[in-house]
């Protein structure tokens, strides 16, 4: 049990406001713009439950609706990702959180239920982790949702394939499909996040380290653009044919993962689906690699495979977990859930203003546009304007553009005869 004593209880309340107080500090979009548009009244009385990797960033969210008056219920969309603090320092300024940093997968199931038991009217989430419980679990609340606006790629591919089972009987926005959500998320914040995670707990040096990313994605070509610029080798398995286009001609070198696994001595997951690295590359995998996925599901390296193919297992170090296969030693960083949050401190702030930012105005959006029932994209107005407050508060200005600058094809087209 964490902080058991009033003490204890004390200092993590301290730890999680300060945490959240450096937050506030670096988030102008979320405390401005869409501050002020959320202080329209709309939001008051809404029950909206927030279930995103539940460190400072989410929980300067969960107060930001909070302070227009919602109902906000918080729980964590990955055990391991969960910090102790901040959850206090929420609990502490009254809002409803059912989470633990030191549960576990079955404690986490039943946290998203008690969620669900909460009864809410819109759900911020993650990896559409929630909604698919409460789709499973509590079906009449499910056909009572108001509205779902989801964080990630993983989620938008659930949300998409619920729609297309004709299972969404409510409006969810894809924030991940925003431009100012994946385009700087998935690519600069994980690129980022990722390598300074692995760094930090491995203590290794990735100039001239030969890196195998599988999944070139927002996610995978974010992290290959930064382990490039930081010297090292970077090989890339994909399974799409543009995207393995799209990495040759960023430079890096493309193959299978038969290739491009051994010899690596770092291979991170981004592919969005489950056992990336399975049996079959675990037993290709070199002496003291490193594994680590940056993807969604814990399942991208396949544990299972390794538990059952190692003869020992052992902690090597904190976040560390070493299986002896055969004669080689493979190292998996944080239990295989997403490094760069699980063993890291998650996204930079200013990436996840933005990111809040477009889920700030998507539960605004949820609540007021009437919103039929199926799959929406933030329209580009609101995007853009999450865009243009971002560069306002670093004081870049936008080129306004001239009229005689636009290409005037109306003209073109009247020029033409009826056909
Ligand atoms: N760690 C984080 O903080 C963070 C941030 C954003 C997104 N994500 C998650 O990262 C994952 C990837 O996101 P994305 O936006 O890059 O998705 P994406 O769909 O743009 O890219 C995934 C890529 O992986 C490829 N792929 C799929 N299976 C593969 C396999 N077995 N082998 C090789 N390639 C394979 C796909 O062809 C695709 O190009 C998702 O689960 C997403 O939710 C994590």
């Amino acid at each position: 049990m964490i902080g058991h004593n009033n003490e204890e209880h004390l200092a993590l309340i301290a730890d999680g406001e300060a945490r959240i107080d450096w937050v506030r500090r670096y988030s102008p979009v979320l405390n401005g713009m869409v501050s002020n548009t959320l202080a329209d009244g709309s939001l008051k009385g809404k029950k909206i439950a927030v279930v995103v990797h539940l460190e400072a960033k989410t929980a300067f969210l969960a107060l930001v609706l909070a302070d227009a008056g919602a109902e906000v219920i918080v729980a964590g969309s990955n055990p391991r990702t969960t910090n102790q603090s901040v959850v206090e320092a929420l609990r502490d300024r009254g809002l409803t959180v059912v989470a633990n940093a030191d549960g576990d997968m079955v404690s986490w199931e039943k946290e998203l239920l008690a969620a669900a038991d909460h009864e809410p009217e819109y759900v911020i989430d993650d990896g559409a982790e929630l909604t698919m419980r409460i789709g499973i679990h509590r079906p009449a609340l499910y056909n009572r949702l108001k509205g779902v606006s989801e964080e990630t790629t993983t989620g938008t591919a659930r949300l998409y394939a619920l729609h297309a089972a004709g299972k969404l009987p409510f409006p969810a926005l894809t924030a991940n499909d925003a431009r100012c959500k994946h385009l700087f998320d998935n690519r600069y914040g994980t690129g980022q996040t990722t390598l300074q995670a692995m760094l930090r707990l491995t203590n290794r040096q990735i100039a001239g380290a030969t890196v195998t990313i599988i999944g070139y994605g927002y996610v995978g070509r974010g992290i290959a653009e930064y382990a490039k610029k930081m010297g090292a080798n970077v090989r890339i398995v994909e399974t799409d044919p543009v995207r393995a286009v799209e990495a040759h001609m960023d430079g890096m070198s493309v193959g299978t993962a038969a290739d491009k696994v051994p010899g690596a001595s770092m291979i991170i997951t981004a592919t969005g689906g489950i056992r990336a690295i399975g049996a079959p590359e675990i037993t290709t995998v070199d002496h003291d690699a490193i594994l680590a996925n940056a993807g969604h599901h814990d399942l991208e390296v396949d544990i299972d495979a390794l538990v059952g193919m190692a003869s020992s297992t052992k902690q090597m170090r904190p976040q560390i977990t070493t299986y002896r296969v055969g004669e080689r030693d493979i190292h998996v960083l944080s239990g295989g859930a997403l490094v760069n949050i699980a063993g890291g401190s998650g996204h930079p702030v200013e990436i996840m203003d933005l990111t809040f930012s477009v889920q700030g105005i998507g539960a605004h959006q949820l609540i007021n546009a009437n919103l039929a029932p199926g799959v929406h994209v933030l329209s580009k107005e609101l995007d853009d304007s999450i865009a243009s407050a971002f560069l306002k508060s670093k004081g870049i200005q936008l080129d306004p553009g001239r009229p005689e600058q636009e290409d005037d094809v109306m003209a073109l087209i009247n020029k033409m005869p009826a056909v």
